[in-house]
């Protein structure tokens, strides 16, 4: 059977344990936002999804809702279609629902296993399009596409600004990736969340009841649970800040007191100095010419975007 589902291998713990280890020493001190969507952190980003100060998810919905006959229109039918980064998979379905009879297979593809149980349950109402799964990277999700794609044309779905969290080089080679997994008359539906107000991103990354500083500290907790270590989640606050000039959203956690931290499953001890962050993830944000010039650096070509122009979110569509 052609891309079957797969769990990643099970190095997947040992990756945690040492690029906990390795990031937390860095300087400044850092931890991969990969590792945000455990069970809990899947269910924090849902409830962040229902923010009124977080219009990614309603926007970028709309746009697939308004536009997915457009969107298609001019792609080959029956498509495979695969989605990195799927989360719960609800974008996929309003994509389906408006037009499945074009779609003959869905993939998905996500570090998360809880995330990937939400979004086959939410497909399984749909009407019988087959789904198949693979837990792991992107990267890795990639390099299984373009061994064992089978017949016909693919939709790359990357959605919810996800590119957004790799810095510009990692994004380069990212979209490149992508670019060389796919064959002529594939295509990319790459959603990129665009540069708006330093109230408006404020908000959306430090929300009044407090729901993306829980995803954040969350990280901590995971740490704890799994890897043995001591945070005290209590001495550690939300930060979130516009950058302007890397165009960037920062998050970090800021010891707020001196303090010793262990994690025993890396034997290793850290001591924060009060003020010391983590900067756990960035959102880069991005102008619509911008997508345009990365997609075509990345080799790909078209480029129809669709834009909400009050929430600043991009659709874009590039073929191979
Ligand atoms: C910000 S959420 C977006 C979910 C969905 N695409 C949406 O638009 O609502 C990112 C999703 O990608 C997954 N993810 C994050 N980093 C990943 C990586 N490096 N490789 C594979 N999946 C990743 C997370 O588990 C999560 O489900």
């Amino acid at each position: 059977m052609l891309l079957p589902s797969e769990r990643l291998a099970p190095s997947t713990a040992t990756d945690f344990v040492t690029d906990v280890a390795e990031y937390l020493q860095r300087t400044p001190r850092q931890l991969p936002s990969r590792y945000f969507y455990d069970a809990l952190g899947s269910a924090l980003f849902d409830a962040i999804c229902r923010l009124p100060w977080y219009r990614v998810t309603r926007a970028e919905t709309a746009l697939l809702a308004r536009h997915a006959r457009e969107i298609f229109e001019p792609l080959p039918r029956p498509l495979n279609i695969t989605e990195l980064g799927c989360g719960n998979g609800e974008k996929l379905a309003v994509l389906l629902e408006n037009s499945h009879e074009r779609f003959r297979r869905v993939h998905l593809v996500d570090i998360s296993p809880a995330a990937l149980r939400s979004a086959r349950a939410r497909l399984a109402v749909l009407p019988a399009i087959p789904v198949t799964t693979f837990q792991g990277t992107y990267e890795q999700g990639l390099s299984r596409l373009a061994t064992h794609r089978g017949h016909g044309a693919w939709l790359v779905l990357f959605l919810g600004s996800n590119i957004g969290n790799f810095d510009p080089p990692a994004a380069r080679d990212l979209l490149r990736q992508i670019r060389a997994s796919l064959a002529k008359d594939d295509a990319l539906l790459l959603g990129t969340d665009l540069i708006k107000s330093q109230r408006a991103l404020q908000l959306a990354y430090d929300d009044p009841l407090q729901v993306t500083a829980a995803f954040n500290r969350n990280l901590l907790r995971r740490i704890n649970d799994e890897l043995g270590g001591t945070f005290d989640l209590d001495s550690f606050a939300h930060r979130a800040l516009w950058n302007p000039h890397e165009s960037r959203v920062e998050m970090h956690l800021v010891s707020t007191r001196a303090q010793l931290v262990r994690i025993a499953a890396a034997d290793l001890e850290i001591e924060f100095k009060k003020d010391e962050s983590i900067w756990t993830e960035s959102s880069y944000k991005y102008d619509p010419e911008q997508v345009l010039s990365e997609g075509r650096l990345a080799g790909f070509s078209g480029g129809e975007q669709w834009i909400d122009e009050d929430a600043r979110f991009a659709l874009t569509l590039f073929r191979a």
